[in-house]
């Protein structure tokens, strides 16, 4: 099966899966386990925009580590630092061939090589990014983009 192909098949068990539950951690953690299952990523997660300061300047809020699959990772990562800081501060997708030539990555794991982060936008504002790690270069493309703009649209 080609990856479009699998993601084909993936998006509407995830659409089922999260249907009806407005619980955002429980779709995360349901979206994060199909992934990470389906294609046997390295690193398959979520993380949040930290909202304990309310009406802190958004340079002050965080990304917290939300639901995930696979090694312990960085708990928090400030707003536009490393490639999830970037794609929060972009509000948009950011996709890495060679971490190590990525300017201000942050190695949770040396294992990683290649990574894609996609904005999670609620109502114009980044909620979380999903961050997917994998141990070989030129892991993810366009099709990957896609399919995941798409999953994350209906969490
Ligand atoms: N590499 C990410 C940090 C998160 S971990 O890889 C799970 C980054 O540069 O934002």
């Amino acid at each position: 099966m080609s990856k479009q192909e699998t993601y084909q098949a993936l998006l509407p068990q995830i659409e089922s899966l999260v249907a009806g539950e407005k619980d955002e951690i429980a779709n995360m953690a349901n979206v994060a386990a199909a992934l990470h299952e389906t294609f046997s990523f390295w690193w398959t997660g979520f993380y949040r925009v930290g909202r304990q300061n309310g009406t802190a300047p958004v340079e002050s809020v965080q990304l917290v580590l939300g639901p995930f699959q696979g090694p312990v990772a960085c708990t928090r990562i400030p707003y536009g630092k490393g490639v999830c800081g970037t794609a929060w501060q972009r509000a948009e997708t950011v996709i890495v061939p060679n971490v190590h030539e990525f300017a201000g990555h942050i190695a949770c794991s040396s294992a990683s090589n290649s990574e894609i982060v996609v904005p999670v936008i609620r109502h114009n504002q980044v909620v979380a990014v999903l961050d997917i790690d994998s141990t070989d270069f030129n892991t993810f493309d366009e099709t990957d983009k896609y399919y995941l703009e798409q999953i994350c649209s209906r969490i």
